[in-house]
């Protein structure tokens, strides 16, 4: 079983970007070292049942000293990019001012990474809000998107020599559907209203944070990426069919509307007004500044059925599929499709894939990680991306999930994502048959 793309794929060609993804507090570890604030995500996993095995961050892959040693692994990847995150709570204090340490570290970081020829894609913002920010509201309060613009100022006027691609976010259905509506991200709040609001906020600090991006940083791509999972219907039913309306509307078109098309879904105006936050005016139009790109991290597609009282319910798939270790669905299919009608309905900018990947119960046996499922799920996925190009989307990279295992969320340890496998005992990383067939790909281009 190997990777492999049909001949005359544009994405063989060198304008293709092929990279690994990461995120800072999913690797770095080290969350007390030179300084670095508390952030979010170390508050919430010392809540007892909120993380798995009541995982924390404080080791991780423990990337943030052996930086060194995971470039020479990306570099041997054969990838052209890497794709990484800055963590806020490193790189400013709570008076607001510049962190020296935090600051050197992704210095050596990045221009490590150009040295080694490779493109450096970096995330401001992979959810490692300051803790003293969330005291004060977090991302339910306004004034976190202004304090957002000022490390976006610092950061960028520090590091963007050294960076390729900016993005502002990942992920703002994650970082405020989950954390704020769900609860089952950091910070755990429960409530539409504040997830909604904490959405809006999280893109108005997006819209406000472009002209510092552009300004500090004039030769840097500037996005945003979302992540998205194909929306089905459990049956022909009509009412299913509302319910995946209702579901497409507001996990999807919630972040992508006003981004491209400066408004909120509008069926939720009529269906659930309650989950529409409050909008000053002008808002819109910050948010929908335009961007150089727009990266799309996809995973899984879902069925919905309708539901009386949330107006729709997940279930299962009725056909026989497959499922990854972590419980979704593998469905190749649906991320062409996904891909394909999106084209149709905005005018996209140029989009990067900055995260697809697999979750596997992977078992180290004789030095060797043999995780063909993975090897089956990037080469049905990067296919389907090679479809979605083929009818006319315009996609100019893509990103597996990830180097190597870490730190996932909720889940802590117990899910391995990385082309790499981690030994969390003695933090030794091996390349799994994925990586290998990663790198075959890459190489034969
Ligand atoms: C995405 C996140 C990423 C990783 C993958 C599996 O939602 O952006 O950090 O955890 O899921």
């Amino acid at each position: 079983m190997t990777i492999s793309l049909p001949k005359h794929s544009k994405m063989l060609t060198p304008d293709f970007t092929f990279g690994v993804a990461t995120a800072s507090f999913q690797i770095e570890g080290a969350n007390t070292a030179d300084g670095r604030l508390t952030s979010i995500w170390d508050t919430f996993c010392a809540i007892p049942g909120k993380v798995l095995n009541g995982d924390d961050g404080a080791m991780a892959c423990d990337h943030y000293h052996r930086w060194e040693e995971d470039i020479e692994l990306i570099s041997h990847l054969g990838v052209d990019a890497y794709r990484l995150s800055i963590a806020w709570p490193r790189l400013m204090d709570e008076k607001g001012q510049a962190n020296q340490k935090g600051l050197a570290f992704y210095r050596q970081l990045l221009q490590a990474l150009k040295a080694k020829g490779l493109n450096t894609f970096v995330t401001l913002y992979h959810w490692d809000l300051p803790q003293y920010l969330e005291d004060r509201g977090g991302w339910v309060n306004r004034e976190t998107a202004y304090r957002f613009v000022e490390y976006v100022e610092l950061a960028t006027k520090e590091l963007g020599e050294w960076v390729d691609s900016w993005a502002t976010f990942n992920e703002p259905f994650c970082a405020a559907i989950l954390g704020y509506e769900y609860g089952i991200h950091a910070p755990g709040l429960t409530s539409p209203r504040f997830g909604r609001q904490a959405a809006h906020h999280i893109l108005l600090a997006h819209g406000l944070a472009l002209p510092v991006i552009r300004k500090n940083s004039p030769n840097s791509q500037v996005g945003i990426v979302l992540n998205m999972n194909q929306t089905y219907p459990a049956s022909m039913k009509a009412e299913d069919q509302f319910a995946a309306l209702v579901r497409e509307s507001l996990d999807n078109q919630f972040f992508i509307e006003p981004l491209l098309s400066g408004q909120y879904p509008k069926l939720l105006e009529k269906v659930l007004p309650d989950h529409l936050p409050t909008v000053l005016p002008g808002d819109l139009d910050i948010i929908s500044r335009p961007i150089d790109f727009l990266g799309m991290n996809f995973y899984t597609c879902n069925h919905n059925e309708y539901d009386d009282k949330t107006l729709f319910r997940d279930v299962k798939n009725t056909q026989k599929v497959e499922y990854t270790d972590i419980g979704w669905e593998i469905a190749p299919q649906a991320f062409s499709e996904l891909l394909i009608n999106l084209n149709k309905q905005y005018d996209l900018p140029p989009m990067y894939i900055t995260e697809n990947g697999a979750a596997c119960a992977d078992v180290m046996e004789n030095g060797e990680v043999n995780d063909e499922q993975r090897v089956r799920y990037l080469n049905g996925h990067i296919n389907a991306v090679n479809d979605a190009i083929e009818a006319g989307v315009d996609i100019r990279g893509y990103f597996a999930w990830s180097l190597m295992d870490n730190f996932e969320w909720a889940e802590g340890y117990s899910k391995r994502f990385g082309l790499c496998y981690v030994d969390y005992d003695t933090q030794k990383r091996t390349i799994k048959r994925s990586g290998h067939a990663y790198k075959a790909l890459l190489a034969s281009r």
